[in-house]
């Protein structure tokens, strides 16, 4: 027998209408809205989206009132615990955990597209070394299409894969490149032998001498990269999928991604943080700061606080709150005052009521920035770390997009407020 379509009915002065309900595995079901208009001639109006889902999605699941995450159905808790970056980038790209070699084969895909071409070398000259990084990284990953467009078909798997593994592969190169470009310094060394996080170390910190890698920063590095890897829907995701609906060329859709994670509402409140906690100074001054983030009248926000979709906690932040305490305590600085600031910070906002009724708790980049200082990567970095473990995720849902046989250009409407008029005059007469 037929499975019978959920519907929902809507009543409007013109009659009453049946929408169809799309039914999620898991989490609110959708009322498909695609009819809407052609039938009762109204849009709807959800200028954030916050209501609103823009795609189907098999990759990520987020239940925000209940502070879940998951990859590929795989709690956030797990991944962080016991995988590593690149099986979980495995994980995203093909939906299952891999095999130990076909982890292997993955890896050699990534390590033989871990270089740039002279171009793209050469473009670092044309950059000033005091420039923003976020700047230098949409850049150069915008630069990529110059080099990687003619032979590319969107729609054929295996040039997916292909883009897939080569962004993968090239921007950790392009990140260390742009932290070497600021500090006039040597781009380090790929080691066969090292995982891909303690080779961004190495990348970043290995050109010029001795530099040995610290393991506890190694594995805060790839719990970081594993935290930042997705995150369903969001804005920098979002721009990517709107970008590439087009049907434009890839590298430009990431290049998109990276222009919307630089803003401080989305993946620059990393370098805010770390800023904010340097003007706030000192413990005295926290409920100063905690009444200006109140005051309507102020454009300050606790930055690193509240998010749109988690309203319970953020389980990123408590992850990275524990790991701030093992990177600290193993180089034996416990007391560290930025982030004793910080922790008491979180106390004293969880405890206002302003904080506990709009549901605002500390989101992923706040406590991040503490573990990238203390690994000598400077704040204005912060974001570019973040879009380097970013970058996974929105090349899977580049290809995810791709791949799906009902994609249409993204194209919102709006609430037009403007006027009409029917009064023109030519110029010569007015
Ligand atoms: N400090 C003070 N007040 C806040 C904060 C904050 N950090 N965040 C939200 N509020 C208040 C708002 O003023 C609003 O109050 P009101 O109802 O009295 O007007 C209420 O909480 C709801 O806030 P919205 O702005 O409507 O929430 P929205 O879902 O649109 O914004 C956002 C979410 C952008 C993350 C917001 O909480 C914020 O600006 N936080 C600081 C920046 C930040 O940390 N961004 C990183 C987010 S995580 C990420 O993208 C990687």
């Amino acid at each position: 027998m037929q499975k019978k379509n959920k519907t929902i009915s809507l009543k409007t002065n013109s009659g009453s209408f049946e929408l169809d309900v799309k039914e999620a595995t898991v989490g609110p079901n959708v009322i498909d809205l695609k009819r809407l208009y052609s039938q009762t001639g109204l849009f709807t109006f959800d200028p954030s989206y916050s209501a609103t889902a823009s795609c189907e999605s098999y990759i990520t699941y987020i239940d925000g009132n209940e502070g879940i995450l998951e990859y590929r159905g795989y709690p956030i808790e797990q991944l962080a615990e016991l995988s590593t970056y690149l099986e979980v980038a495995y994980l995203l790209f093909n939906g299952e955990l891999p095999s130990e070699n076909s982890l292997e084969d993955f890896r050699a895909n990534v390590k033989a597209n871990m270089v740039i071409p002279q171009q793209t070398k050469k473009l670092f000259e044309g950059l000033d070394k005091d420039s923003h990084p976020m700047a230098m990284l949409t850049t150069a990953m915008a630069s990529l299409s110059s080099i990687y467009h003619d032979e590319i078909d969107i729609k054929n798997h295996e040039d997916q894969k292909k883009f897939f593994f080569n962004v993968l592969g090239k921007t950790p190169i392009l990140v260390a490149s742009i932290f070497n470009h600021r500090n006039q310094t040597n781009i380090g060394q790929y080691h066969e032998e090292l995982s891909y996080s303690e080779n961004i170390l190495s990348l970043f910190f290995g050109g010029n001498g001795e530099y040995k890698i610290d393991p506890v920063f190694a594995k805060a590095l790839d719990i970081l990269m594993i935290l930042h890897a997705d995150h369903e829907q969001n804005c920098s995701t979002s721009s990517v999928r709107l970008t590439g609906s087009s049907g434009t060329n890839p590298y430009a859709s990431i290049a998109a991604g990276v222009a919307a994670l630089w803003g401080p509402a989305h993946g620059g409140a990393n370098e805010a943080v770390v800023k904010m906690f340097g003007e706030i100074g000192n413990k005295d001054n926290i409920p100063k700061y905690i009444a200006k983030a109140k005051d309507k009248n102020d454009r300050f926000r606790l930055m690193g606080f509240g998010h749109r979709v988690y309203k319970n906690f953020d389980p990123r932040a408590t992850i990275i709150r524990e790991e701030c305490h093992k990177v600290l305590n193993a180089m034996e600085n416990d007391d560290d005052p930025m982030f004793e600031l910080a922790q008491e910070l979180e106390q004293i906002a969880l405890k206002d009521e302003y904080f506990i009724e709009r549901n605002l708790y500390p989101n992923v980049d706040f406590y991040s920035g503490i573990i990238y200082q203390a690994m000598g990567i400077p704040k204005e970095m912060f974001t570019v770390m973040f879009a380097l473990a970013r970058t996974l995720g929105w090349a899977t849902h580049w290809c995810e997009m791709q791949s799906q046989p009902s994609l249409k250009i993204g194209r919102p409407r709006q609430l037009y407020l403007g006027e009409q008029r029917r009064d023109y005059i030519a110029i010569d007469q007015r």
